[in-house]
């Protein structure tokens, strides 16, 4: 797989912090943090609330937000929903859609590709995620996650290779204490690419960037991005942890 020259770090911060202000300091650290990169681009994922709070007029250029899911629905009577437009307007550039978390409360693959659609259509980047709950000898995983790819992107057309980005997260690493090895990464993220190829034709596997996620630190990002051979990383807890992400990003970037 060839090295990626751009990597994409990604930050979730899912329900958290409790409070405006924190929200507002955790994001400008990684501002400035992703200000000193060289060759990494850095989104954050506040909750819907903090977004405004999170950007700035002065951002640095590799520096983005994004939303960590969005209605399948366009407008209107959807009472508690969040439309892609009303996103974009508020300064996202990308999204988070189809994270195992929001699988778990319900989210079926169909409802995935909906959501996916809404995004493609508003102009912001989607994030799919994907991701086994079990791994096993018998290779079933192999099987759960094209299944998975193939009906999350059920809504896609060729023409939407280009603009989609996958996150691999093997649901048993999420929250846990260790990641997945980086050499199973790697394999895995062969595999992603392979399912895409065959899903939009050519060489869009090898164009597709893969981001890794679950327990990703900064101890142990780099050696994820260099053993692992992915695009980037999706980062949970440590990406709500001040100083824990800025280190992330040094390391990744000097990676
Ligand atoms: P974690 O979460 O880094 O806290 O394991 C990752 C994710 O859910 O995206």
């Amino acid at each position: 797989m060839k090295k990626p020259e751009k990597r994409l770090i990604v930050g979730n911060w899912k329900m958290n912090p409790q409070s405006a202000s924190e929200a507002k300091k955790i994001a400008k650290t990684a501002r400035q943090a992703a200000a000193g990169l060289s060759k990494s681009t850095v989104v954050i994922c506040p909750p819907f609330v903090f977004l405004t709070g999170a950007s700035s007029r002065s951002e640095a250029p590799n520096f983005h937000l994004g939303a960590q899911s969005l209605s399948f629905h366009e407008s209107g009577a959807h009472t508690g929903e969040v439309s892609a437009g009303m996103l974009k307007d508020l300064g996202a550039e990308y999204a988070i859609i189809g994270h195992s978390e929001t699988r778990q409360a319900g989210d079926t693959d169909e409802n995935v590709s909906k959501r996916l659609r809404m995004a493609l259509d508003a102009g912001l980047k989607p994030i799919l995620c994907v991701g086994e709950k079990v791994r096993d000898d018998s290779g079933s995983q192999f099987d759960f996650l094209r299944e998975q790819i193939k009906g999350s992107l059920a809504g896609t057309s060729n023409n939407d290779a280009k603009d989609l980005i996958l996150a691999y997260e093997p649901v048993w690493a999420i929250g846990a204490k260790e990641p997945m090895k980086p050499e199973d990464i790697r394999e895995m993220a062969i595999f992603v690419k392979k399912v895409f190829s065959d899903i939009f034709g050519g060489d869009s596997g090898l164009k597709v960037p893969v981001l890794y996620g679950g327990a990703v630190n900064f101890r142990n990002a780099a050696d994820i991005i260099q053993v692992g051979q992915v695009d980037g990383l999706l980062v949970g807890r440590e990406s709500v942890s001040i100083s824990g992400f800025a280190e992330l990003l040094k390391a990744v970037d000097e990676a």
